[in-house]
């Protein structure tokens, strides 16, 4: 069979999340804001995250906290339910301030990663700062934001990086 397993796609994902997470730390270094990750999962990226963003918010959103004990997001910030719904909820408080969004909403589900990616691409624009970054597992249409090169270890099609403008 042509192409990679699924083994590699996940392998290949992961490793290109890896490197933009790497490569947005040091973006974002020096920016006041809160962080956004779309999708707590099991909970890994929530904690890449924490390890490396000191006291910074990081907001959680996901429909259920599947979460390992030990990748458990502050209680306050974590919003359960469908992010159609949790997310404007949180609006006022989130507008124009977000400096990196992670939108790590994918799956092997074609239909479900369509809804997902034009979510996220409506929903996330108004929520993010000048400057502010959004990584995703999907390509997303974002109104007002650059497309930004990978950075070495980051594989194109596995991971996704824009720019809000301003
Ligand atoms: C690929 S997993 C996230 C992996 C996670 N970042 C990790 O490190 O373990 C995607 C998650 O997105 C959540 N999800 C997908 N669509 C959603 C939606 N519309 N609202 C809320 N959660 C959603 C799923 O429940 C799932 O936990």
């Amino acid at each position: 069979m042509a192409g990679p397993s699924r083994l590699e796609k996940t392998l290949f994902r992961l490793q290109s999340q890896h490197a933009c997470l790497a490569w947005a730390f040091e973006e974002i270094s020096g920016r006041a804001g809160p962080v956004i990750e779309l999708g707590l999962g099991l909970g890994r990226t929530f904690d890449h995250l924490r390890r490396n963003l000191g006291d910074r918010a990081i907001y959680v959103f996901d429909r259920v906290n599947a979460a390992y004990p030990e990748c458990q997001p502050d209680p306050a910030l974590l919003f359960l339910g469908e992010i159609e719904e949790t997310l404007p909820a949180l609006h006022q408080s989130l507008a124009g301030k977000v400096v990196l969004a992670n939108s790590d909403l994918g799956s092997f589900d074609r239909e479900s990663n369509h809804r997902v990616a034009d979510m996220s691409g409506r929903l996330l624009p108004s929520v993010m700062a000048p400057g502010g970054i959004i990584m995703s597992d999907l390509p997303l249409n974002l109104g007002g934001f650059e497309e930004v090169d990978l950075p070495p270890g980051a594989q194109q099609g596995c991971y996704y990086l824009y720019r809000r403008a301003g």
